[in-house]
Parts: C-alpha cells; sequence; structure tokens
C-alpha cells in the first residue's frame, strides 16, 4: 500500500515543486543522483572507472509532452556521448523514450531516438533503452526491434522487467533475435492482472530468467542489488562453467556500494547506472518506493524544516 502511495506521488508534479524547494529532500536525491550537472556527472563516472566499474550515464527527465523539450534532451545526450569519447570514459547511455517525445508523437520519439544511438555508433559505445510503466512496454519493443536493433544490433538494448508476467516470453525472443538485454525486477505500478503482485514471485521470475540469460543470452545485464540473487547467479555461472566475462551486473548510483566494491574485487564486470539532472523527482520517488524507510528519513527532515521555518 505505501509502496503504491509512494508511486502514485511520484507522478505529481505540484509535489515536485513543493519537494524542490526543500533543502533536506534535495540532499536526499544527492544520494541516488549524481548532481544536476554534465559536469558533475561525468566526474562521477571518472570516479567509478578509476575503482574498476563501468558506467551508464542517464539525463533525468521523463514524460515530455512539448517537442521542444524533447530536443533538448537529444542535444543533451549528444552533448554526453562527446564528453565521454573525448575523455576516454568507460560510459554506456541510458534513455527513456517518453523523454525524447514518445509521447508527442512515436515518429518524433523514433528520429531523436536515431540521432543518439547513430552517434553512439560512430563513437563504438552503447545505448541502454530504459524501461517505462507498462503502458510503454509494446511500444518500446517495438521501436526497439523494428527502428533500432536491425541498422545498430552492437549499439543498442533493451530492459525486461520479471514483475510483468510477459516477461518470460520477451526474455525468449530476445534469445532468439540475439538482443542485448537489461533484466530487472520492475519500478512501477502495474495491475495484478499483467504483473505478479508478490514480490517472491517476481523474486523467483528474475532467477528463472536470469538464468536463461546468462546461458542463451547476448551479454545480459543483471540489474539487482539483490544479494540472494547475485549469489545465486554466481553459483550458476560456476556450475554451467560460464565465464564472468560473458554478463555484468548493473547497480544504481548510491545504492550497496559495499556489495558493488565486493563484486569489482571479485572479478565481476560492474556496471553502475548514474542519473543526473534538474528532473530528480519521480526517480527519487522510485527509489523511496523500494525502500520505505528512505522516506521515513525524508519526511522526519522536511517536517522538522517546516517547524524550524516557522520559530
Ligand atoms: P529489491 O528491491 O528486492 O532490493 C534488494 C536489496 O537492495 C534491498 O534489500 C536493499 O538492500 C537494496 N535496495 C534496493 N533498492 C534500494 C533503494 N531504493 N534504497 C536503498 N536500498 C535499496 N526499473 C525499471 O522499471 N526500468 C528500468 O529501466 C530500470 N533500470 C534499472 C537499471 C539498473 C542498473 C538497476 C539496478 C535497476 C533498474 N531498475 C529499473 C529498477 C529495478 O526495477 C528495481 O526497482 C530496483 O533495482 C530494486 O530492485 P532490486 O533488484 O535491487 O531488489
Amino acid at each position: 500500500m505505501l509502496r503504491k502511495t509512494i508511486l502514485y506521488l511520484s507522478d505529481q508534479p505540484k509535489i515536485f515543486r513543493f519537494v524542490k524547494r526543500n533543502r533536506l529532500a534535495r540532499g536526499l536525491a544527492r544520494r541516488f543522483v549524481a548532481g544536476e550537472t554534465i559536469d558533475e556527472a561525468i566526474e562521477a563516472v571518472r570516479q567509478l572507472n578509476a575503482t574498476g566499474a563501468t558506467a551508464s550515464l542517464d539525463v533525468l527527465g521523463e514524460s515530455v509532452y512539448e517537442e521542444h523539450e524533447a530536443q533538448a534532451t537529444v542535444e543533451q545526450y549528444l552533448m554526453l556521448l562527446d564528453r565521454i569519447h573525448a575523455e576516454r570514459l568507460n560510459s554506456h547511455v541510458s534513455l527513456k523514450l517518453t523523454a525524447l517525445g514518445l509521447d508527442v508523437r512515436k515518429e518524433l520519439c523514433i528520429s531523436n531516438l536515431s540521432r543518439i544511438v547513430e552517434r553512439a555508433a560512430l563513437q563504438d559505445t552503447f545505448v541502454r533503452i530504459d524501461m517505462e510503466g507498462s503502458d510503454y512496454t509494446e511500444v518500446t519493443l517495438e521501436i526497439f526491434e523494428q527502428y533500432m536493433r536491425p541498422s545498430f544490433p552492437g549499439n543498442v538494448g533493451i530492459v525486461l522487467q520479471s514483475a510483468l508476467r510477459r516477461t518470460s516470453q520477451d526474455v525468449e525472443n530476445a534469445i532468439r533475435s540475439g538482443a542485448r538485454v537489461r533484466l530487472c525486477k520492475g519500478a512501477y505500478k502495474e495491475p495484478a492482472s499483467i504483473a505478479y503482485p508478490d514480490k517472491s514471485d517476481v523474486d523467483e521470475a528474475y532467477v528463472r530468467q536470469m538464468k536463461r540469460l546468462l546461458e542463451m543470452g547476448n551479454y545480459p545485464g543483471l540489474a539487482t542489488h539483490d544479494e540472494t540473487i547475485i549469489t545465486e547467479a554466481r553459483k550458476f555461472i560456476a556450475e554451467k562453467g560460464i565465464s564472468p566475462d560473458k554478463f555484468e551486473f548493473q547497480m544504481l548510483h548510491g545504492i550497496r556500494r559495499d556489495l558493488q566494491e565486493q563484486l569489482v574485487r571479485d572479478g565481476m564486470n560492474l556496471r553502475v547506472y548514474v542519473p543526473f539532472g534538474t528532473q530528480w523527482y519521480p526517480y527519487l520517488m522510485r527509489r523511496l518506493a523500494e525502500r520505505p524507510a528512505n522516506l521515513a528519513f525524508m519526511t522526519g527532515s522536511i517536517v522538522r524544516e517546516i517547524v524550524r521555518g516557522k520559530r
């Protein structure tokens, strides 16, 4: 129930305007977000690379309804790719199709995405299309499969969410086509008709799909901080003789740094998703929904600040 409420609030711009003014909320966002500028994001990648981890940079922002906003996002991604290339950093980019104008016009989004993927291909790097809520699953897979992968098979990949009932079939399709998949549990509020309501079912589906991708997939990205699942993955590759360079673990900036360091020390490939920008509210709220203890901390801080302000 609490998770559903937080995810509902993540979609409320008025609340963002209120929260954005709060110093402590901004402070908490800083735990999950590398900063508001490209320079801050690049610095975060430099630090990760120095520790042996790679990165995927995400310009925060989603649900854009104006063409000019989508164009601005494209320019930011092109600038970002140029910086990554010029500074020889080991980083991909991740993006959301709604930030590129999917809600304005599908053709606009395809053309915007093509510009970014073409630049990535020229620089021999990689674009990951994040997966958003289930209203976008089908169209995201369609844009990926029909418009991007045929021309740039090595430069673009997709995300599948184990929470969705359809995902086992999508995993098989990806194995058949050779698509590169990031597997995650899924961060959005979804109806029980299409998603597993129980976390244990999501976890079980994740493990099943992860094993299929490890055995048959094309360099899968296992995006999770779940220690039990990570242990299971490592046990599985040892049993099957799968080399650790055939896949990577992926985690979010600011979450389980101890585990991130451990994986790198153990010789595993680790990519850290590094979001940055001013539109951090929906991203922060999804991170709070995953761990409501974070919310209790933030609410307490905001209330204390309001009370102090009134004195
Ligand atoms: P789970 O939620 O079971 O958490 C396992 C443990 O991780 C917790 O016990 C805690 O220790 C730690 N943890 C997890 N979340 C935390 C938090 N917010 N704060 C503090 N600790 C936390 N989703 C999506 O729908 N589309 C996408 O494109 C992506 N992309 C993506 C990329 C990468 C690199 C990652 C790691 C995740 C995503 N996700 C995503 C988010 C994903 O779907 C999921 O919501 C989170 O990863 C949390 O799930 P876990 O697998 O970590 O397990």
